[in-house]
């Protein structure tokens, strides 16, 4: 199988999180409202318990789907998810990972004096890439090792930009999103 497809088909479950929180986020923040001693909010309005629990619920029962599929058509040669105990850590590693990603690098950005919804160049595209990556090689780092190779690697980085951006138009046009990034 193509790698840029392999990357992609192993980061979905990773991806589809953000997505998820976009589409069904909102009611109480994951901070309750309250400030930091900066007198800024720890995290803002934009991260939400319903928008992190649907989020990484979301990427776990993509991430089954994906992984029934790739294990009763093995002639298609794509990647699953770990087999057991595995497959779990897996899925909660790429979707929780990639939630909590995105909810840090929006504690840097309240610290470093930016508003809710404003664009950081690089850090919104890869902040839930490297929260997924991080955690699931705390989880279940020999199934990360095996699929995460350096190739594999390289095509993530170039592409997620890239996908990031694309979805992020059109969640805006939709008016699912209220920035276009
Ligand atoms: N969202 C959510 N919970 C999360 C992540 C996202 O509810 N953990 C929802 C929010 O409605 C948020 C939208 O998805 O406004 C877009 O997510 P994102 O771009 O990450 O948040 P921003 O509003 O841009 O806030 P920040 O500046 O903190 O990134
Ligand atoms: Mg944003």
């Amino acid at each position: 199988m193509n790698p840029l497809i392999i990357a992609i088909w192993l980061m979905l479950p990773a991806y589809l999180p953000n997505n998820f929180a976009v589409l069904l986020g909102g009611g109480r923040p994951l901070d309750f409202g309250r400030c930091f001693p900066d007198g800024r909010r720890i995290l803002g309005n934009g991260k939400t318990f319903r928008g992190t629990i649907a989020g990484a619920l979301a990427g776990v029962g993509v991430g089954l789907i994906l992984d029934s599929i790739a294990s009763s058509r093995p002639d298609l040669g794509l990647p699953d998810f770990g087999a057991g105990a595995e497959l779990i850590m897996v899925l909660v590693g790429l979707s929780l990972g990639a939630m909590a990603g995105d909810i840090i690098a929006s504690f840097f950005k309240r610290r470093m004096g930016m508003e809710r919804g404003a664009s950081l160049f690089l850090v919104d595209q890869l902040d839930f890439v490297a929260g997924s990556w991080v955690l699931t090689l705390l989880l279940a780092p020999r199934w990360f090792l095996e699929n995460f190779t350096g190739e594999i690697i390289l095509i993530v980085l170039i592409v997620t930009p890239i996908l990031h951006r694309a979805t992020n138009i059109i969640g805006y046009k939709i008016k699912a999103k209220r920035e276009p990034w």
